[in-house]
């Protein structure tokens, strides 16, 4: 069998090179870079104007012009006075009709032949008001589709299949998508961008550059219309060989037709790889489908590709992962059996993150199941960069990812204790909440876990959690996940917060933590979880005072990949504390002076009239020392801080009740040494705000940490007699050059 097959796959490569190098030099009387000609942009062959389909229409921009007429501030090259074409809300809500989504349309195409084409664009999203993206494919139905665009009393006829889609700012980035089709008609690519009519206000857009047409599948996608492109059948270590299928022979089991023509009517072309369970076949015989070569990968890819398991004996399929050095082990990625009902002639997407830091194959591996009445089709395999949680739900043989669609995937959340308003549940996007993040070429209510700050139940800081099972790591992993955080009330942006704390059996560590205002829009998060034998990693969110608003939690995958913390402003230091529910890792020192507990440091209460700085609300929240008439002197020692590093220390801290003797400071010590390095007389303040009629006046304090020769801790030192200091919100920033002691008097 072997001599035939490399005959054969010499054959394919041969005549896909000759059909590629022949056709890929021409031009596509698409491709298009938005140049200006002659001071205008220049749209190549592209339909402008949508009218004829009854849509609004794309127009151009030059990044130049962008603060007057919008748009990007330069092209997807970086150029400022480079062209590009996009369309903003006010374009989709221009007439005083419904809202319309904005098209731009290539011009009509002949099929693209078994070959396929991959498009290659680049886009940005910016501001608030688009809905989504999307790339579509439309084919005509009319004989002469020139005649039918050029003269309006002829209507237009065609299908329109969606290739792609997003719902995601890009913030004014560019980023470039590559995707395959093909089409046996004649047919025309859509940009189509879709109004969010709740932001008619903004001036948010979406804009197109650098679209090429190129003959063939993209890089990295194999659509198995003409052959396995760089895929092969493993001769050694399986039992029987994939082969190009194009439409089951049999009724009742394998695909009727390939993943992409499935999706449009009418239409039955393209292929796909088929493993044929009949005679002469076995069962638990395997058939293996080898990738070349991939090298290691800094980043996370997602493997997508999709599935047909048509029949009442469909065994087992799995990916897997196989490194190149024969040193180590081939280990399952992904796979299904129980996670797919089989038995329909559906083709369902799946997808699995991979990531790796050496060279590696990926297998496809489909197992016979009963011979005859169960068959395999894979189609449309696709890798793009960054992280995904696996698809179809319970499919992944790895930690917690989780898309949430199904269900919470081994996550523990709280058993809700009332039907009305629970603080952690999994919701739909929807009416009452906006859409989730996993993005889907079916139309489906996405789901997603939602902290509900809306609930009348929850007081501020009422905190509830989300804990994966206990995970074994033998390598350093990646946490990633998306986040939405926001409240819509401009006055009140005091949302709460949410953290990632690494739960071991003896201590917990907070490794990352947002709070407050976010975006309203899904943001990328990642973490590292370093190798352990045993932790549970727990999604805390933490509830503001009343506001309307959420924090979302979607799309979680973990991969095997150190990584560094995103966004950087969820960073956390050991000596960080928000003093909501204890002091952290910061103790106080025991001292002999006597006192209560109140004259120690200790976490404020809910009697204590200050709001708390963090979320400004009441019922503590905030570190207090106090007395009345002795003189007592506290000490906070913190955590271990590295020599060799600066760090910029900052705190929030205020003088309650008048007493000028009273004073705080901030010690650094270090084998048996001590150096003041701030410290506030009340004396000292400029306009000491003590607080009367319970107006608080937190005041800002930041301390140059220099390198030091040694290791040293820091204490936080208060005095008081007839008076008390209130601290809230250490926040401790690596490496920062322009850290400046504040406030001035504070110099000690
Ligand atoms: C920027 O775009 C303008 C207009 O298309 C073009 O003339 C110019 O050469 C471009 N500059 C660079 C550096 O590509
Ligand atoms: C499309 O096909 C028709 C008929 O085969 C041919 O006449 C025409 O030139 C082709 N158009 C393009 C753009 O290749
Ligand atoms: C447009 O189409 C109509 C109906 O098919 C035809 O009668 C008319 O002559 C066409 N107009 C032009 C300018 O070709
Ligand atoms: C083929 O399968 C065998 C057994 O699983 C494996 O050892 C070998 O590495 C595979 N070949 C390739 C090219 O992956
Ligand atoms: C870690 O946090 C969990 C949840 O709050 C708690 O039940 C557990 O006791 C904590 N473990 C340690 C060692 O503090
Ligand atoms: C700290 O810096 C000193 C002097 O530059 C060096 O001798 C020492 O090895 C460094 N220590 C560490 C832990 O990097």
């Amino acid at each position: 069998m072997q001599e035939v097959k490399v005959v054969r796959t010499l054959i394919t490569t041969f005549l896909g090179i000759i059909l590629r190098s022949a056709l890929v030099s021409s031009q596509s009387v698409n491709d298009c870079t938005f140049d200006l000609k002659d001071g205008e942009v220049s749209t190549c062959n592209l339909i402008m104007d949508a009218s004829a389909f009854k849509f609004e229409s794309w127009k151009t921009g030059v990044g130049s012009t962008f603060a007057w007429l919008g748009g990007p501030a330069e092209d997807a090259q970086e150029n400022t006075s480079g062209g590009y074409v996009f369309t903003s809300i006010s374009d989709m809500l221009s007439t005083f009709q419904q809202p319309k989504k904005a098209w731009m349309v290539t011009s009509p195409s002949n099929s693209t032949g078994a070959l396929g084409r991959c498009l290659q664009f680049a886009h940005a999203i910016g501001g608030l008001g688009i809905k989504s993206l999307e790339v579509r494919l439309l084919t005509y139905d009319n004989e002469d589709v020139q005649e039918a665009l050029a003269n309006d009393t002829i209507p237009l006829q065609y299908e329109v299949t969606s290739l792609w889609r997003t719902k995601q700012t890009t913030h004014g980035d560019w980023q470039k998508v590559q995707l395959t089709f093909s089409t046996m008609q004649e047919y025309s690519i859509v940009f189509s961008a879709s109004p969010d009519t709740r932001y008619s206000n903004y001036r948010g857009y979406a804009a197109i550059d650098d679209i090429a047409f190129t003959v063939g599948p993209c890089d990295n996608e194999c659509m198995f219309d003409l052959d396995f492109c760089s895929w092969a059948n493993n001769d050694t270590g399986d039992n029987f060989d994939w082969v190009i299928g194009r439409s089951s022979a049999k009724r009742g089991t394998g695909p009727s037709r390939d993943q992409t023509s499935s999706l449009i009517n009418r239409i039955y072309a393209g292929g796909y790889a088929y493993a044929d369970s009949s005679f002469p076949r076995l069962p638990l015989e395997t058939a293996m489908l080898v990738s070349s070569a991939v090298q290691p990968t800094e980043k996370p890819l997602c493997l997508h590709f999709w599935l047909n398991v048509h029949g009442g004996g469909v065994g087992n399929v799995r990916v897997l992962f196989s490194p190149v050095s024969s040193s180590s082990k081939t280990k399952e990625l992904w796979s299904i059996g129980k996670g797919i009902k089989s038995g329909t002639d559906i083709w369902y997407p799946c997808q699995q993150t991979i990531a790796s830091t050496e060279e590696f194959r990926i297998i496809f591996e489909a197992t016979v199941g009963i011979p005859g009445s169960g068959d395999v089709g894979l189609d449309t395999i696709k890798i793009t960069q960054g992280s995904c949680p696996s698809l179809p739900p319970g499919s992944s043989s790895g930690w917690s990812d989780c898309t949430f669609l199904d269900d919470t995937c081994g996550w523990q959340i709280p058993t809700p204790d009332s039907f009305d308003c629970t603080f952690l549940s999994r919701v739909a996007g929807g009416k009452y909440n906006p859409a989730g993040h996993t993005e889907s070429v079916y139309e489906i209510a996405d789901m997603y876990m939602k902290f509900d700050l809306n609930c009348y139940k929850n007081r501020a800081r009422d905190r509830a959690a989300m804990v994966s099972s206990t995970l074994t790591l033998d390598t350093d992993v990646c946490l990633s996940f998306w986040v939405m955080m926001y409240t819509n009330v401009a006055s009140q942006t005091y949302v709460g917060a949410l953290r990632v704390i690494l739960q071991y059996p003896d201590k917990n560590v907070t490794v990352w933590r947002l709070q407050n205002q976010q975006h309203a829009s899904w943001t990328y998060a990642q973490v590292k979880v370093p190798a352990t034998p045993s932790v549970k990693v727990a999604i805390e969110g933490l509830q503001g005072p009343k506001v309307m608003g959420m924090i979302g939690v979607d799309d979680i995958a973990m991969f095997p990949l150190a990584c560094s913390l995103e966004p950087a402003s969820a960073m956390v230091q050991p000596a960080d504390c928000t003093f909501d529910h204890d002091l952290c890792l910061w103790k106080v020192e025991a001292s002999d002076q006597g006192g209560s507990s109140l004259t120690k440091w200790h976490l404020a209460s809910g009697e204590k009239v200050l709001l708390d700085h963090t979320f400004y609300a009441d019922r503590g929240g905030f570190a207090y020392v106090e007395s009345f008439n002795t003189k007592y002197t506290s000490r906070l020692r913190g955590p271990v801080f590295p020599q060799n590093q600066t760090f910029c220390f900052t705190f929030w801290f205020t003088e309650v009740y008048e007493d000028f003797s009273a004073k705080i400071s901030l010690i650094r010590t270090s084998e048996g040494k001590e150096d003041v390095l701030w410290s506030v007389l009340q004396d000292k303040i400029v306009n000491p705000g003590v607080s009367k009629n319970n107006v608080i006046n937190w005041r800002y304090a930041q301390v140059p940490l220099a390198s030091h020769d040694t290791d040293y801790e820091l204490v936080l030192e208060g005095e008081v007699m007839r008076s008390a200091w209130a601290i809230d919100d250490f926040h401790v920033i690596p490496d920062r050059d322009d850290c400046r002691l504040e406030p001035s008097y504070a110099q000690p």
